[in-house]
C-alpha cells in the first residue's frame, strides 16, 4: 500500500467537498483564541481531541459550531483557508471549490464582509503561491429559517464575483432540500451555480436526493450516496454526469462505515463519483487520506484513483479547456508513475 499511497497523495485532483470551518485543526484554533482573547474549556491539544466524539450527523455538528468561536476577524477566516490551502497542494490539490457557511458566522456578529474578504486573501494568494486554483462556495444553513437563508444570499450578492456557487448543509433532519426552493431559485437566476448537501442515511435520504435532482436541477449533490436506492435515479445522475461528492472517511464517523461498497459501486455503474474530505481537522484525513482510505476498504488500485481523479475535474466547476488541461495532468502523472 506504501506505493498507492504516495501515487494517491501525488495524483492530481480537484477536491469539490471541504467545509473551510472543518479544517480548523486544534492548534489553529488555540493560536485563534489567544490572539483573540477567547477562554476555551479545553487546554491541550489531546483534550480537543476528546471530544471529537461522533456518532451522528447532529453530534458531529454539536462540537463542529461552538470551535467557530474563535474565528473573529477578516485575518482568522485568512489564516484558517491559508492552512487549509497548503496542506491541501501538498496532498496534490491543484484545483478546489470549498464551502463555507457565513451564518454560522455572522449570527454570532461577525460581519458577513469580514468573512468572505478574509477567505477571498487566502484564495488569491494560493493562485499566486502555491498555483491552487480554489473558489468559494457558500452553504446556507438549512435548520435556521429560508428567509435567514434569503437575506444571506442577498448579502453576498455584491461579492458574487467572489463566490462561484452556493449550497445547503448543517442539520437535514426536518430539513429537507424543498424548504429552500425559492432561495435556490432565486440563487440561480443570479448566475450562482447550484449544489446541496443530502447526508448520508438520512430520514428521507432518496425523496430528498430525488427533489435537488429533479425540480431544484442542482449541479451537484454532496455526499448523495444513498441514490443507490433508486435505480432510475442512479441512472438519471449517470446520465447527466452529475457529480457526487463522497467523504469515504467521514462516512465512517457519522454512520458505521464508509460506505466503500454503494461508492464503488456507483463508480462501476458510470456515475461521475468524486472523492474528497469534508471536514479533514475533525476526522483526521485530508483528500488524498480519503483515496488511500477507500483504495485500502475496497481494494482499489492505482486505475481506479486515476478514475476517482479525472472524474473530480470532470464534475468540478471548470472551463472546458481548464477541465482538459487538468485531466491531461492526471493523465501524464499515471503514464510517469508506471
Ligand atoms: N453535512 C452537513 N453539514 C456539514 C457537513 C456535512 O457533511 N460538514 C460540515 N457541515
Ligand atoms: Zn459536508
Amino acid at each position: 500500500m506504501t506505493d498507492l499511497t504516495t501515487f494517491a497523495h501525488g495524483l492530481p485532483k480537484a477536491e469539490l467537498h471541504l467545509h473551510l470551518e472543518g479544517t480548523l485543526e486544534p492548534e489553529l484554533k488555540f493560536a485563534l483564541a489567544a490572539r483573540n482573547g477567547v477562554e476555551l474549556a479545553q487546554k491541550t491539544v489531546e483534550e480537543v481531541r476528546a471530544t471529537y466524539d461522533f456518532t451522528d450527523l447532529t453530534s458531529f455538528l454539536a462540537v463542529y459550531y461552538p470551535a467557530m468561536d474563535v474565528l473573529r476577524t477578516a485575518e482568522d477566516f485568512h489564516d484558517l483557508a491559508w492552512a487549509y490551502l497548503q496542506r491541501a497542494a501538498a496532498e496534490g490539490v491543484v484545483h478546489t471549490e470549498m464551502f463555507f457557511d457565513p451564518q454560522a458566522h455572522t449570527s454570532r456578529g461577525v460581519p458577513f464582509d469580514d468573512v468572505v474578504t478574509g477567505y477571498h486573501r487566502a484564495v488569491v494568494r494560493a493562485g499566486r503561491e502555491l498555483g491552487v486554483s480554489a473558489e468559494l462556495v457558500l452553504c446556507f444553513l438549512r435548520d435556521m429559517s429560508a428567509e435567514h437563508a434569503m437575506s444571506t444570499l442577498m448579502e453576498a450578492l455584491p461579492y458574487k464575483r467572489w463566490i462561484i456557487g452556493v449550497g445547503l448543509d448543517s442539520d437535514e433532519r426536518g430539513n429537507p432540500p424543498s424548504k429552500f426552493d425559492a432561495v435556490f431559485a432565486r440563487a440561480r437566476a443570479e448566475g450562482f451555480l447550484l449544489t446541496a448537501h443530502c447526508d448520508i442515511d438520512q430520514e428521507g435520504s432518496i425523496a430528498n436526493i430525488g427533489h435537488v435532482v429533479r425540480e431544484i436541477g442542482v449541479d451537484r449533490v454532496d455526499h448523495g450516496t444513498n441514490v443507490v436506492e433508486d435505480d432510475a435515479l442512479v441512472e438519471l445522475v449517470a446520465e447527466r454526469g452529475l457529480g457526487l461528492t463522497c467523504c469515504p472517511v467521514s462516512n465512517s464517523f457519522v454512520t458505521e462505515q464508509m460506505k466503500a461498497d454503494e461508492i464503488v459501486g456507483l463508480l462501476s455503474r458510470g456515475v461521475r463519483v468524486t472523492v474528497n474530505s469534508d471536514d479533514p481537522a475533525y476526522f483526521g484525513a485530508y483528500v488524498g487520506g480519503n483515496y488511500v482510505a477507500l483504495a485500502e476498504q475496497a481494494d482499489l488500485g492505482a486505475e481506479d484513483l486515476v478514475q476517482l481523479a479525472v472524474n473530480s475535474f470532470e464534475a468540478a466547476w471548470l472551463t472546458p479547456a481548464r477541465r482538459a488541461a487538468y485531466i491531461a495532468q492526471v493523465h501524464e502523472y499515471a503514464a510517469a508513475a508506471r
